[in-house]
């Protein structure tokens, strides 16, 4: 429309001078037709040249005043007209700004006497602030000393108006002709494609962003973390298995069969199957004698073992479970040291917030060798966290059932200036890894983290169900970078 509007306009006359006046004369919008010359000058149906304006617009204060009225005419309004009104009075009927502003303009003005009790000086007064706002807003010129005075108030600001005069090209003609940008089976048919004008191809034109996958935050952390325990010599354990018996999930970590854990409220239980079939009998045995009486100097829990607890299905609460189950492989071969991984999910009967889920990631790592001590940990703890970008670690007493010492890890974040943990750790205990038949000088020092939170501080994720969980938006996994220098 406002296409054939410009052309059909030139035909009959020289010029456009002003792009802007043309818009309000024929009713367009300015923009519409400013994208319309754009692209005939394009064709150079048009050539277009350039005009600047400087014109005023009202401020926000200055549309309430074009409303309302300027503060020093309400002020003047709001003293009576015969006698007189307090101070404390007035400013009550008034906003504090209005009251404020009012006060001095009117003072200044001489409209009133202002000390403790304010009357009027004069009996009329005109609200030139007003109209001269008006006349702003309806687009007309003023004076220079009037500009000068409404801008000093804050009440008006310059804006640069663009727009175009406009005359014909060197293509001009009063209709665009519409150029092909295919040519089809029916040009061929028809054969009018002799006569047809084509499209010149633009090979500066970007193409539409390929589509492809994206690999989830998570899985990229992961994959990091696998080269990482890959450097350093660790073997991944199998962990396709998130359906898991008691007796792994906890009996064999000599974990007691009444910890608070093994409570329905932290751990999902299973309706169907809910017992496990089997279980290695021989080595039930030891687990239950060194839960009830002890043994390899330990004396135990003292309470009565029961194998319908240890039947038990569950979802794994912790991968340290595969752990368990890989060492008690390794303790029937001749010994080897051995360094093993696993990052896998994990189940939690937790009720869901910010930074948890019932369900997470977790990272373990483990070292069995022979006359390994807490420094051994420590240092494969520095290294390992050392790499992922965590160089400051501290370590505080902790404990779990299955680990003597227990450490937690704290790291020193950057970001946010404090140290935060990241882990939990230790070396398992003789009554864990003595009643699977390893020789009585190996250890096994062992950690674990979640991948949920080094991912959520590398990407700068604060709650936990941005990253994970059916209300991830789809284009986190779009828009994250492809690739990060450094782990951190
Ligand atoms: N299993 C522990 C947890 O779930 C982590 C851990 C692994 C602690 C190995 C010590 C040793 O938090």
């Amino acid at each position: 429309m406002a296409e054939e509007a410009i052309l059909g306009y030139l035909a009959t006359s020289e010029e456009i001078p002003d792009s802007g006046q043309f818009a309000s004369q024929h009713g367009f919008q300015h923009n519409d037709v400013v994208n319309v010359i754009k692209s005939l000058h394009g064709f150079r149906y048009i050539d277009a040249q350039d005009i600047k304006r400087e014109s005023w617009v009202l401020t926000d204060e200055g549309k309430k005043y074009a409303a309302d009225g300027s503060p020093e005419v309400q002020l003047f309004l709001a003293v009576p007209q015969e006698g007189s009104i307090s101070k404390d009075e007035l400013q009550k009927k008034l906003e504090p700004s209005v009251f404020k502003i009012g006060c001095s303009q009117a003072g200044k003005n001489k409209w009133v006497d202002m000390g403790k009790q304010v009357s009027r000086k004069v009996q009329h007064v005109e609200d030139k602030v007003k109209d001269l706002l008006i006349r702003i807003q309806k687009g007309e010129a003023l004076g220079k000393d009037d500009i000068n005075s409404l801008k000093a108030r804050k009440l008006i600001v310059a804006q640069t108006w663009k727009g175009y005069s406009v005359k014909k090209g060197p293509n001009y003609a009063p209709t665009r002709k519409k150029v092909a940008t295919d040519l089809t089976r029916e040009n061929l048919q028809r054969g009018d494609w002799k006569e047809l004008e084509f499209k010149e191809y633009n090979f500066n034109a970007k193409g539409p962003p390929a589509e492809a996958g994206h690999l989830h935050p998570l899985l990229k952390v992961k994959q990091q973390l696998k080269n990482i325990f890959l450097q350093l010599g660790f073997e991944e354990m199998p962990t396709n298995n998130f359906v898991e018996s008691s007796f792994w999930n906890f009996d064999a970590l000599f974990q007691p069969q009444q910890h608070p854990a093994r409570d329905s409220h932290d751990t999902f239980f299973l309706e169907v199957p809910s017992t496990t079939r089997e279980l290695p009998e021989e080595y039930v045995k030891l687990v239950k004698r060194v839960h009830e009486s002890g043994g390899y100097g330990s004396r135990g829990y003292m309470y009565d073992w029961k194998r319908e607890e240890a039947n038990k299905n569950l979802l794994r609460t912790h991968t340290t479970a595969v752990s368990t189950r890989m060492l008690y492989a390794l303790a029937k071969q001749p010994f080897t040291p051995k360094r093993y991984f696993s990052i896998d999910r994990v189940f939690r009967n937790e009720s869901v917030d910010r930074t948890h889920l019932a369900e997470f990631h977790q990272i373990e790592g483990l070292v069995c060798d022979k006359g390994l001590t807490l420094g051994d940990l420590i240092g494969v703890l520095n290294d390992f966290f050392s790499r992922l970008g965590m160089s400051k670690l501290r370590f505080k007493p902790a404990y779990n059932p299955y680990t003597e010492p227990s450490m937690e890890i704290f790291s020193y974040h950057e970001g946010l200036k404090k140290w935060v943990e990241i882990g939990n750790s230790g070396m398992f205990r003789p009554e864990m890894l003595l009643p699977m038949g390893f020789p009585e000088d190996v250890r096994v020092i062992a950690w674990g983290l979640s991948l949920e939170r080094p991912t959520m501080i590398l990407y700068g994720v604060d709650n936990i169900r941005d990253l994970f969980g059916h209300k991830v938006d789809l284009s986190l996994m779009k828009r994250n970078p492809i690739c990060r220098l450094g782990i951190d």
